[in-house]
């Protein structure tokens, strides 16, 4: 995973440059959001970079965002008038979906070709671009199955630009596009912070924890409730000291660590184990 802290103006130009490069080679645009934080997740300069490109919008992630959130997301993609599809990477769930977006992309491109008089059926070539840690390499070895490219120094194996073939229609670029998280307000950076594609130490734990904990007594009451026995009118400090209690996490004498506790809540919300949690709803 590369640090998504440090971007700096000419890192920022540097990965602007490269992705421009590749959008010039390829028929679409697979931009990789985090179904929890879709808006903090994608970089809005897209829109722009992607020069025309057909767009396919691919929600990763979708085991540890609520089934609602997910649906809703997707609806809202679509309404603005992109392609979009919800996956889970870990169980493969949903690549189906995007394979017949791509192949549906793959169609009108043959369409286009035929207008010119290229009658050859030739593959849509895709790139796969996000922030990090939206799951890109993994999306790449899940779309690419056996078909792994062997790139390096082989006598007879070109470098540079290496192509996966996922089917007859489509061909995908082995190595990701890298897009920058645009970090233009508060609510971007605490939810990309939440989710762990930003530094640590950025946002300070206490904080998190208080808007987290804030967020799920609004919309994940049930869940406090569950895991930590929290009732509807107690505040993040008394759900915490319950949390710690849940936990086990005690200090000498019996007082609730709240510090481990925090630690542990804000793990267990990253890894799913807190339950299918969406930050943010359209
Ligand atoms: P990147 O290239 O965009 O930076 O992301 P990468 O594929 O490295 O994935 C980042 C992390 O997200 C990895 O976890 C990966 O396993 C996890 N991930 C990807 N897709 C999904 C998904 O659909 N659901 C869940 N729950 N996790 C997903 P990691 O902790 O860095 O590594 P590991 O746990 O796989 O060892």
């Amino acid at each position: 995973m590369e640090d998504a802290f440090h971007w700096y103006p000419g890192h920022m130009a540097k990965a602007k440059r490269a992705i421009l490069g590749d959008i010039r080679l390829i028929d679409v645009i697979i931009e990789l959001l985090d179904s929890r934080a879709p808006l903090a997740t994608q970089n809005p300069d897209i829109a722009a970079l992607s020069n025309g490109k057909k767009r396919v919008v691919v929600l990763n992630k979708s085991d540890l965002a609520s089934k609602d959130g997910n649906v809703s997301w997707v609806e809202y993609y679509r309404e603005n008038g992109l392609n979009a599809a919800g996956v889970n990477l870990k169980s493969k769930e949903g690549l189906r979906s995007v394979r017949a977006l791509l192949s549906e992309a793959a169609a009108e491109k043959h369409k286009r070709d035929l207008k010119r008089g290229i009658k050859q059926k030739r593959p849509v070539r895709a790139l796969v671009c996000g922030i990090p840690n939206v799951g890109k390499s993994t999306f790449i070895n899940a779309m690419a199955g056996k078909n792994v490219v062997k790139t390096g120094n082989k006598p007879g194996v070109t470098k540079g630009k290496q192509w996966i073939t996922v089917s007859k229609e489509i061909e995908l670029l082995d190595s990701p596009g890298l897009l920058w998280p645009k970090i233009e307000d508060k609510k971007t950076a605490l939810y990309l912070a939440l989710i762990g594609s930003m530094n640590d130490e950025a946002i300070n734990t206490d904080i998190l924890i208080e808007k987290l904990t804030e967020l799920m007594k609004e919309r994940y009451p049930e869940i406090l409730e569950e895991k930590y026995g929290a009732e509807k009118e107690e505040g993040v400090g008394e759900i915490l000291i319950k949390a710690a209690v849940r936990y086990n996490m005690l200090k000498k004498g019996g007082e609730p660590d709240l510090k481990r506790a925090a630690d542990n809540m804000l793990d267990d919300f990253r890894s799913g184990r807190l339950g299918r949690i969406t930050l943010e709803f359209p």
